[in-house]
């Protein structure tokens, strides 16, 4: 029979040459397998004198033996450097220096309209939520706004492929107005609210964006006066620009939906624009029409409404002088309120 000694020599030699597991195991085929060098070694003792058999066979379940725990060995082998090779690779250095994460900051528009919130919630105002997509009703009937106003035109005002009840199409509402009515059929007087919100008009430059702010404010009671409107809103801004020296002028003005009706302008006192008169809101007593509208009656119930635009208010409180900026999403910018 074939001496054993030269083939358990080269197995040995190809265990501890395998690279990888799959080689190792082919390997293992060429000499331990069904058609293996040792195996067929195996088949041919039935060949031999029954003294010769035994010691053969003996020599050959030895060699056997070695083989199987030389392959163990080098599986083991093979798995230990898989491991340690993916641990390398995945190593994690708990050394580095953090990479960091940006911290969010309040966008300054919201700061204002919380800052809104805060001061007219401390001298009891509501505070009122509605849609944006708004009924031509809501929007300018119910406001008094006549038939031909110009805040009716498509050159002015976002029309919706999408009509109300009465066949009308709804707009994305132009102002905060519509809060008005909206809250007032749903409550009970003394009305007192601000309604905050985004309004949209078509209209773009460095102090109009078509995406804006306005906060609503209304105040209907028996006896709330023009007075009171002066009081109310020169109280708001002086605990909103934290200053008791702000120059503020009520320009006579008119809206459909109040009677009198004032503009109420303010002077930057600093920034770009010092010395420059910036309208930051529409105000007035709440035409008779409009009490009516809200299912009162206006020879019992008068109060005064105003309409302000966050963005103006935000600009003067921080010097910016263009509203664009509130918008672009540029972090520089952003930064600066975080
Ligand atoms: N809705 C008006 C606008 O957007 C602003 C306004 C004016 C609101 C007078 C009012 C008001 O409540 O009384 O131009």
């Amino acid at each position: 029979m074939q001496d054993v000694e030269p083939i358990v020599a080269r197995a040995l030699a190809e265990f501890a040459a395998a690279p990888d597991p799959a080689s190792l195991e082919n390997a293992k085929a060429r000499f331990l397998g069904k058609s293996g060098e040792l195996t067929a070694l195996l088949k041919t003792l039935g060949k031999l004198a029954p003294e010769a058999r035994r010691s053969a066979g003996a020599a050959i379940n030895a060699a056997k033996e070695r083989l199987e725990q030389a392959l163990e060995r080098r599986r083991a082998e093979l798995a230990s450097a898989r491991l340690e090779a993916r641990l390398a690779e995945e190593a994690l250095d708990v050394t580095l220096p953090g990479r960091g994460r940006g911290r969010g900051g309040v966008h300054p528009i919201s700061r204002t309209w919380a800052r809104i919130e805060r001061i007219f919630g401390s001298i009891g105002f509501d505070v009122a939520d509605g849609p944006e997509l708004e009924t031509d009703w809501y929007n300018f009937t119910a406001l008094n706004n006549p038939e031909n106003h110009p805040a009716r035109s498509m050159q002015d005002t976002f029309y919706v492929d999408l009509k109300d009840p009465g066949g009308l199409p709804l707009v994305l509402r132009t102002h905060t107005s519509p809060m008005q009515v909206r809250y007032a059929r749903m409550h009970r007087p003394p009305l007192k609210v601000i309604a905050p919100g985004r309004t949209y008009r078509v209209d773009s430059d460095a102090t109009h964006s078509p995406m804006f702010h306005q906060v609503e404010g209304l105040w209907i009671d028996e006896d709330v006066s023009f007075a009171d409107l002066k009081g109310v809103f020169a109280d708001f801004m002086r605990r909103f620009f934290e200053s008791d020296d702000i120059e503020v002028r009520f320009r006579p003005s008119y809206f459909p939906f109040t009677e009198p009706s004032a503009e109420i302008d303010m002077k930057f006192d600093s920034g770009p624009l010092k010395g420059r008169w910036l309208e930051i809101s529409g105000a007035g007593q709440v035409h008779p029409a409009v009490v009516r509208n809200f299912g009162l009656d206006p020879e019992r119930y008068i109060g005064f409404a105003f309409g302000a635009g966050l963005e103006r208010l935000t600009m003067l409180r921080y010097g910016i002088d263009d509203l664009r900026l509130f918008f672009d999403g540029d972090l520089r910018f952003l930064r600066q309120f975080a």
